[in-house]
């Protein structure tokens, strides 16, 4: 609950100090009251329950508080919790601090309301809301008028949404689709709600489908002329842009500011603005708005700015995060401010480019069709990132330092985009802000997904109040990279009725372009012209563009000639013969999703399972908290979907590596939970090398964004990164695939060839020498030799292509349980963004035999702690260290991050590493750090 109360003291702050600051002191009558200052009741007169209330907040989390039931986190309480669902509750305060004479208005504004929510005051109705997303404002005078207690009460009545959105499906004359459009996952349904989707539940997650005034609240009241700032746009555009398309970047800059108000403004109010630096406070510009339109509730205005008065915002490894701070006033005719708004912003262009391939492209080498990549202040750059879904079930515990620790994570993980998934909720202003300060860039989409939507007005309206806030909302954020409509609609959806008829399929077709490219385009270009926008999150690109029609795209869909490339790919494979197989990999220009479950640490597991269910990998609650493949609700029968999941991950694991089989049950939990970490890290290393390779190659592959950043709770899932914070290895080896730049071992099993890669993603060309070397587990190098490359600025070259065919047969050179090939990278080159020359290293292998058939041979691991320097020291002293990995000790109850894990050693390396502290745990964990090595896997204790 922490940022919301962050957010609202900021938000007053700025207004008094503008108005202060820049113009003479005036008496503010407006009396504006948080409504999270109230005293809350939470009731169901139903179960008889009454406990306190908070906002924001969710029923979940105070039933929590007021101990009526356990954290909805432990064991099976999903499950168990379903009553909290599936009844109404509601919210009860007796409002203070009520001001006013008889030409106050008073209003109430929400900044969101989850979801199907009566509102009454003083016992009569104000209204009905039925989107999460949206934020409402309602004038109550002439309710509060009627009232005479001298503390009206507030009530907030929620409907239960799984009721509620079974009684909308159940409608006469309701809109149904042909049987598994709609991807079911713990309650069917979702697609009639305006209200997070994966609160329905998600192959990654719970679905509790709590319901709450989950956004802060405020009574709001006006003296005569006054208003009260709800929402501010600010867009930054080069003049002549258009969403979509190249920028002039030589052109000077646009400024549109627009604000919307609770009351009325004058018809004569005028707009100044007022740029300063943001670290400095030097003002750098100031003037007045032009072409000012006033509808009384929302005022805009333009200005030209001088574009080299202003240094760029670039994400981060590509230049520096320049922030300025924009204030906008409204003022009078006679010059008092009757409004104003400040807003943390950067200059900077930033586009999805989906421009045919050129001829002059094609005789380079590019495959014909059509780029789908990336452009910064006009500088194409590969995207490397991952996909970001709820960091908890419940947004009102997700802290602002949550938020910064896991940016500062993805940041640490040189990643410079997170793919926020649409079907969570819509990210908090702080997200944004956080993400502007470390530069990283934030895909944004509208919550849609894995599902078709009605189209019916009343609904296509909802949809239109909540696109049009939320564009408005984050638009000044530069770490805004894109718009898009949903997850998966079009290259699945659609896809999938197309499968049931075509007359099927041109009805949901023009219903999915009513909604995803007539209501949600136009919310986006209507307001901003300097976002990209596209109607799905996996498309093959537009055929026509017009942004001022009523549909202003039409695309391309499966027009996808023989011979082209469009659009972007993602990819789930969960055979594990195919996991390495890099012709079963998709060929496309951006990679938005792939990936591969895994446990999480035994440390996060002993948080939520009960000791005695935890020693086995397949213990009931283990099994029931894996939702791959979704348990539909049911709790009992559900075996044989989460057995599913359970079974590919025990099968990739016996297909690659070496099968633990410990005499204890913990230490075989552990060993079982550390492999199939390997897997995933493994898995995801080789599509990243591979979809980096395609940099270089004639589809000029310029994306990757792996599936999933965080955990929203402790469980199997496809995360990196753990609930309490802690990095799975997945997180540490897609750090060093992600290096700028990489050497690569492509091993094509059809051809037998090995192909070793140099990839670089700076923009200029780096030079240097690559060591490839055949060593034994021993450690003996059998054979080794050194070549020079260069390869050019976003690019990959070949060093050397082997074809190995017959090397490890009977008659070949080398044994290949035997092997293992080595390849070290020195280059030197300049990074962008920095102007000296650096030298870049980076260190792949790759082995003839999966490592479940290699000669493994004890590395002689050590870790000490060195106090002196602060950091642990590793060595392989007998062998070669595969998969190295240190851990803190289960009952010490520390969350620690290690700068590096999860590496190769060679024979006699050692390696120092620091780390950082999440959580602290009991003192001295430091001296019971312990190493192990996929070599660990083949001892029984
Ligand atoms: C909510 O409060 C109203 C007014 O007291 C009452 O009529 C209704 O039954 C309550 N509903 C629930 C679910 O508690
Ligand atoms: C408000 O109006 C009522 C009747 O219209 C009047 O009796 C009362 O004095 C007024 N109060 C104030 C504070 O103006
Ligand atoms: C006003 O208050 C009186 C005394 O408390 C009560 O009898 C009456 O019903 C109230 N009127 C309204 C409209 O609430
Ligand atoms: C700019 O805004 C940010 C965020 O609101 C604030 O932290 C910072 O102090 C501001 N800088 C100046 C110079 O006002
Ligand atoms: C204001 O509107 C006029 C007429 O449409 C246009 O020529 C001019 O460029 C606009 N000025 C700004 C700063 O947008």
């Amino acid at each position: 609950m922490e940022f919301f109360f962050f957010n609202v003291v900021r938000l007053c702050f700025a207004g008094l100090i503008g108005s202060l600051a820049l113009f003479s002191a005036t008496v503010q009558a407006k009396n504006v009251v948080d409504l999270s200052s109230q005293k809350w009741t939470l009731s169901s007169s139903v179960l008889n329950i009454s406990v306190p209330g908070h906002v924001p907040s969710q029923v979940h989390l105070d039933l929590f508080d007021a101990r009526v039931t356990g954290d909805p986190y432990y064991g099976l309480n999903d499950f168990n919790l379903r009553w909290v669902a599936w009844n109404d509750w509601n919210y009860t305060a007796k409002l203070a601090g009520l001001k006013g004479s008889n030409d106050t208005k008073t209003f109430l504004l929400f900044n969101g309301l989850d979801t199907f929510a009566d509102i009454f005051l003083c016992g009569q109705t104000v209204a009905s809301t039925a989107n999460q997303f949206r934020q409402y404002s309602f004038d109550v005078t002439d309710t509060l008028s009627s009232c005479n207690a001298t503390a009206p009460e507030l009530r907030i009545l929620f409907h239960s949404a799984t009721a509620a959105t079974s009684a909308l499906a159940n409608l006469p004359g309701q809109e149904t689709w042909p049987s598994g459009v709609e991807v079911v996952l713990e309650f069917s349904n979702r697609q009639f709600m305006r209200k997070q989707q994966s609160d329905f539940g998600w192959d990654w997650g719970p679905g509790f489908a709590p319901c709450g005034i989950w956004q802060p609240a405020w009574t709001v009241q006006l003296e005569p002329e006054e208003v009260h700032v709800r929402n501010t746009l600010i867009d930054l555009y080069r003049v002549g842009q258009l969403n979509n398309l190249r920028p002039d970047q030589t052109k000077d800059w646009v400024l549109n500011a627009s604000i919307d108000v609770v009351g009325t403004l004058p018809t004569s109010a005028k707009m100044v603005y007022s740029i300063k630096d943001a670290s400095s406070s030097v003002v750098v510009g100031s003037g007045e708005l032009v072409n000012i339109t006033n509808r009384g509730d929302v005022i805009s205005g333009t200005a030209i700015l001088d574009a080299s008065k202003y240094k760029l915002w670039w994400p981060q490894g590509l230049g520096g995060q320049n922030l300025y701070n924009v204030t906008i006033n409204v003022t009078s005719e006679s010059g008092k401010t009757l409004a104003s708004s400040t807003k943390r912003t950067g200059f900077r262009t930033v586009l999805l480019y989906m421009g045919e391939v050129t001829p002059e492209e094609i005789a380079k080498g590019v495959a014909p069709g059509g780029h789908w990549h990336f452009e910064i202040n006009g500088h194409p750059f590969y995207a490397k990132g991952s996909n970001f879904i709820p960091p908890d079930a419940f947004w009102p515990r997700v802290t602002e330092s949550k938020i910064r620790q896991l940016i500062s994570a993805a940041v640490k993980g040189r990643q410079n985009m997170l793919r926020v998934w649409a079907s969570g909720a819509y990210s908090p202003d702080f997200m944004y802000d956080i993400a502007d300060e470390y530069g990283l860039l934030l895909w944004s989409e509208f919550e849609f997904s894995d599902s078709l939507y009605p189209v019916d007005a009343d609904y296509l309206e909802n949809v239109r109040q909540e696109a049009h806030y939320n564009v408005r909302r984050v638009n000044h954020h530069p770490s805004l990279a894109i718009w898009a409509g949903g997850n998966e609609l079009e290259n699945l959806e659609l896809l999938l009725v197309n499968t049931t008829g075509a007359d099927q399929y041109e009805k949901y077709k023009s219903e999915f372009e009513t909604l995803f490219i007539g209501v949600l385009g136009t919310a986006v270009f209507s307001n901003s012209r300097s976002i990209t926008y596209m109607p799905s999150s996996t498309n093959n690109g537009y055929l026509v563009l017009n942004h001022t029609a009523p549909l202003p795209m039409i695309e391309r869909y499966q027009d996808v000639p023989d011979g082209t490339i469009y659009g972007n790919t993602d990819y789930y494979n969960y055979a594990a013969s195919q996991a390495f197989n890099i012709s079963a990999y998709p060929i496309g220009r951006f990679s938005v999703e792939f990936g591969f479950h895994s446990m999480p640490s035994l440390a996060s597991l002993s948080n939520v399972v009960p000791a005695d269910d935890l020693l086995a990998f397949n213990s009931t609650t283990i099994m029931l908290r894996n939702h791959h493949y979704s348990p539909r609700g049911l709790r009992t029968e559900n075996f044989a979907n989460t057995s599913k999941g359970m079974g590919e991950m025990t099968m990739a694991v016996e297909a690659h590596y070496p099968i633990p089989n410990k005499t204890s049950p913990t230490a075989n939990l552990t060993a079982w939970i550390y492999a199939t970490q390997v897997f995933q890290a493994d898995f995801y290393k080789w599509q990243i090398s591979f979809y980096r390779v395609g940099s270089g190659r004639p589809e000029n592959q310029m994306g990757c964004l792996y599936w999933q950043l965080e955990d929203v709770w402790q469980a199997p899932t496809w995360a990196g990164i753990e609930y309490e914070g802690r990095w799975k290895m997945l997180h540490h080896v897609a750090a060093d695939i992600y290096n700028n730049v990489i050497v690569v071992p492509l091993w094509n099993v059809t051809s037998g060839e090995l192909q070793v890669w140099v990839v670089s993603d700076l923009w200029s060309p780096v030079q240097g020498q690559v060591e490839l070397i055949w060593v034994n587990w021993e450690g003996d190098w059998l054979e080794s030799k050194t070549l020079p490359f260069t390869v050019g600025g976003l690019n990959g070259t070949v060093v050397q292509t082997t074809n190995l065919t017959g090397t490890f047969g009977p008659n070949g050179t080398m044994n290949a349980s035997e092997a293992l090939f080595v390849a070290r990278v020195t280059a030197t080159g300049t990074p962008v963004g920095d102007y000296a020359t650096r030298t870049m290293r980076h260190t792949n292998y790759w082995t003839p035999t999966p490592l479940a058939s290699a000669a493994l041979v004890d590395p002689g691991l050590t870790v000490t702690w060195d106090a002196a320097h602060e950091e642990f020291v590793v060595e392989a002293t007998k062998g070669v260290s595969m998969w190295t990995w240190l851990s803190t000790a289960v009952d010490d109850d520390v969350v620690v991050n290690f700068e590096d894990n999860g590496f190769m050693l060679l024979k006699g390396e050692l390696r120092h590493i620091s780390y950082s502290v999440i959580k602290p745990g009991r003192d001295g964990w430091r001296d019971r750090v312990t190493v192990r090595s996929i070599w660990n896997q083949t001892l029984a204790t």
